[in-house]
């Protein structure tokens, strides 16, 4: 196995900065902030679109880490000076610290079919969930390859950016492929010349955050003047969904473990329940259909678990919310 892909000591951290896109909802980025610094002892540098949110996750997270550096910036991932304003405010706050993990974690979701969705919400898509991640990876690598230690790059896919499209959120699964290609891209670009930046990209399964909720007001706020006004939205309750605490624990042992594929399954112990997601089964049903160069529509044609036919939301996780009346 390639140097990338060896072990990573996360004490190796201790004292240093995380940064993290996409925090100021509570969802996993947040969970990935919280972890870093209750767990890894980091100082942590949290970015979202509106002050008001980044601000109020600021404050929450200052609260149960008290000793530590938080600090809020609010920056939109989708603009190139955004982005490099955010690393001088980084400077500026953690002087000569250096930066141990970037998460470029921030995205939005339209569930939509094809053929019913709208051109705006594709382009808000792509522009987040790809361009948005490409223009991190071009603001914060170049650093991360400028120090001496070891750091973690990590992307946020999803396990929709690892198995075939269905017909559920066309755009989303397709940013998410994207992302998916675009890291292990980066991964080999860079593998002999800086060796000791760790490029990691995250495919969850279900992890309980108000996504949805997080990309219409974003949609709607856009072009809104006063993004102090916009409030943070707290994840949903879901039963069979991770929580962001402990969906983090699952990413930092996974990078422990030298994992390329952050597959973040519904599993114990980072949920209590035994109806997992299935992501390896899916994948491996696609490259299964793959390898026969074709693909396989049964599921359109089988009763869905959840009230609508996927290829996708079927394995033991979604039968088991059927069963027990919980819409995950
Ligand atoms: N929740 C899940 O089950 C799940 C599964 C797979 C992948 N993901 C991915 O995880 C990531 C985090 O999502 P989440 O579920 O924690 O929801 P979330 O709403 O908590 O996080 C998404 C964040 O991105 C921010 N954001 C959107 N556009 C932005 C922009 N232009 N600039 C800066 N920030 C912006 C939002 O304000 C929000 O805080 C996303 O990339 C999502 O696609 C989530």
């Amino acid at each position: 196995m390639s140097r990338q892909q060896e072990k990573f000591k996360l004490a190796d951290l201790e004292g240093r900065v995380a940064v993290i896109t996409g925090a100021g909802n509570f969802g996993i980025g947040w969970g990935l902030a919280k972890y870093a610094a209750l767990h890894l002892h980091m100082h942590v540098a949290l970015i979202d679109l509106h002050e008001a949110t980044v601000e109020r996750a600021a404050a929450d997270l200052r609260a149960v880490a008290p000793d530590l550096t938080v600090l809020a910036l609010a920056c939109d991932v989708t603009s190139s000076t955004d982005l490099s304003g955010a690393l001088d405010q980084i400077d500026v706050a953690f002087g000569g610290v250096s930066i141990g993990v970037v998460f470029a974690n921030a995205g939005v979701i339209f569930n939509n079919s094809i053929l019913k969705s709208d051109i705006e919400d594709w382009e808000t898509t792509l522009n987040v969930n790809v361009l948005g991640v490409v223009k991190t990876i071009k603001a914060f690598v170049p650093r991360l390859q400028a120090q001496t230690q070891k750091s973690i790059f990590c992307t946020t896919a999803s396990v929709g950016g690892l198995v075939r499209g269905d017909g559920g959120a066309a755009s989303y699964q397709a940013s998410k492929h994207a992302v998916v290609a675009l890291t292990e891209s980066l991964s080999f670009e860079i593998a002999r010349k800086s060796p000791h930046v760790h490029i990691r990209v995250l495919c969850p399964c279900i992890v309980s955050t108000a996504l949805m909720q997080s990309s219409q007001l974003n949609k709607s706020a856009k072009n809104a003047p006063a993004s102090t006004d916009v409030a943070p939205i707290k994840p949903n309750e879901m039963l069979m969904g991770m929580t962001p605490e402990r969906h983090a624990q699952q990413v930092f042992d996974l990078i422990a473990d030298g994992k390329f594929y952050l597959v973040t399954d519904n599993v114990r112990p980072y949920v209590d329940h035994d109806f997992p997601f299935g992501a390896m089964d899916i994948i491996a049903e696609r490259f299964d259909n793959l390898k026969e160069l074709q693909l396989d529509n049964v599921d359109a044609f089988e009763t869905p678990a959840l009230g609508y036919p996927s290829s996708i939301l079927k394995g033991p996780m979604f039968q088991a919310g059927t069963r027990f009346g919980n819409g995950n």
